[in-house]
């Protein structure tokens, strides 16, 4: 069956009502564009070939999507669905089952889909559901015995047939041969002026085939996102679903209504997240990770029973074991961290690794920087790693002690047990074992007096 089937996805729509310079597929639900959830769901199905129908935007929409494995099809006016179909025929096999879905639909899931095929098998298989508010939709019009017998729209609709509750999703699967031809014989002689792809129901009843119908799991799967706000109604039961799943997994999320999940997690026992955690990319919390509220997480991988508390960015790191991050800590791309680091409030470290046991617990800047084990770095110390035009690295050795406030200015090397004294400007190597100083002699000047306010 699968090996057999082509999707096409409709995405010519231009989306008037999103008001955006982005065409309206490219917008994103759980940080991914709709089109691309639709793309996925596909391949979910291991579809032999997926077709896109794109039209307004379609640079834009081809080249945000262009590591994806689809033909582009081309619709340059749009005529209607039926139209949109059309133009993706040419290049399907008659052998194949054609499956129509929606680059604005991404909700739809693999499992309804499978069942859409399955049904397709009978003849003609057509996804529908029940709303208590149908209107803008087309109605399925059943005979006395239930059978389906065509598809009206809502501007082509009596009265009769408006209160029918019955909807058509638009997602629809049958075989490529009578879709073709049903297709070549449709006209436009309706309300809308449009080529409905709708109208090959009545075709296919015409002519004998059968047509089965099947329902969504939930009513999102075929909810289509005309505004921004039905966008923020999907993200929402998006991020619902990839809570509840995340929780049944095992995960605490203390609060489910404020995570926001925007790509992939990888979460062993035990995690517990605070409130208002954003996470992005690739993301892999170990056993026991605990995740202070406020914190943005993107690409990063967290090994087991580290603490990031409140308030830390944290993107493109490695952390390992048992280590404390933060308050207000910001980890940048490239970074490595071993077991048992601490990085405290206020410190920014970028492009560097710090070796197990080091601290930088205050207010610090470490970029391309290599740290030994079992370093302390005070409060306050800069790694001054660009001179305007180039960076450099700072290498400090195992066991160092860095004084408060001090700047090490790149490159240079600290040797492994060597000591700064506070306030030094480190521009040469320092020796291992020794305390190097670098700053001005403390003087007391006898008799000194405050300077005192003039009089006028
Ligand atoms: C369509 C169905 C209707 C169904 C509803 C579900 C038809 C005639 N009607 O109506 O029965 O209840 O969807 O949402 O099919 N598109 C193109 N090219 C075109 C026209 C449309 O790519 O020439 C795409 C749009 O971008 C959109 C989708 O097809 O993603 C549906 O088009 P739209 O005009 O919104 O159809 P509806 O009037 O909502
Ligand atoms: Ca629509």
């Amino acid at each position: 069956m699968s090996s057999d089937l082509s999707v096409v996805i409709l995405a010519a729509g231009q989306g008037t009502r999103m008001r955006s310079a982005l065409p309206k597929v490219l917008h994103a639900v759980g940080g991914k564009p709709m089109l691309q959830h639709v793309i996925e769901a596909a391949r979910g199905l291991s579809a032999r070939e997926i077709h896109v129908v794109y039209g307004h935007g379609g640079e834009m929409v081809r080249s945000a999507l262009a590591s994806q494995p689809v033909q582009w099809v081309e619709q340059a006016e749009q005529l209607g669905t039926g139209h949109a179909v059309s133009q993706a025929m040419p290049a399907i096999p008659d052998h194949h089952t054609v499956m129509v879905l929606y680059g604005d639909v991404p909700l739809i899931t693999v499992e309804t889909l499978r069942r859409l095929a399955e049904i397709a098998k009978q003849g003609l298989g057509l996804l529908t559901t029940h709303l208590p508010e149908p209107q803008g939709y087309g109605r399925i019009v059943r005979d006395d015995t239930g059978r389906v017998l065509s598809i009206v729209e809502e501007k082509d609709a009596t009265e009769a047939q408006r209160r029918i509750q019955e909807v058509n999703t638009g997602m629809l699967a049958t075989g490529a041969a009578r879709l073709r031809r049903w297709l070549d014989s449709l006209d436009n002689d309706n309300a809308q002026g449009e080529y409905y792809l709708t109208d090959v129901i009545a075709r296919a009843v015409q002519e004998g085939v059968t047509v089965e119908t099947t329902h969504p799991g939930a009513v999102a799967e075929v909810m289509g996102v005309n505004n921004r706000v039905q966008l923020a109604a999907l993200e929402r039961d998006y991020q619902r679903r990839r809570s509840e799943a995340l929780m049944l997994a095992g995960v605490t999320l203390l609060d489910p209504e404020r995570f926001d999940l925007r790509g992939e997690l990888e979460a062993g026992q035990d995690v517990v997240i605070d409130v208002n955690v954003v996470i992005e990319g690739r993301v892999s919390l170990g056993d026991g990770v605990h995740v202070g509220p406020n914190c943005y997480l993107r690409d990063v991988t967290v090994a087991r029973g580290t603490r990031i508390n409140s308030h830390c960015v944290l993107e493109q790191a490695e952390i390992g074991a048992e280590c404390r991050i933060g308050p207000f800590a910001r980890v940048r791309p490239e970074t490595q961290l071993a077991d048992r680091v601490h990085i405290g409030n206020f410190v920014e470290i970028k492009k560097s690794q710090v070796a197990e046991g080091s601290k930088v617990n205050h207010l610090s800047y470490v970029g391309d920087s290599t740290v030994g084990r079992g370093v302390n770095i005070g409060a306050g110390v800069i790694t001054c790693n660009y001179d305007g035009a180039n960076k450099h690295r700072t290498v400090i050795g195992d066991d160092a002690f860095i004084g408060s406030d001090s700047q090490l200015v790149a490159p240079v090397e600290i040797g492994a047990g060597a000591t700064i004294g506070a306030g030094s400007t480190i521009t040469r190597d320092t020796p291992a074992g020794e305390l190097t100083l670098a700053r001005a002699k403390q003087k007391t000047v006898q008799g000194w007096s405050r300077p005192v306010k003039k009089r006028e």
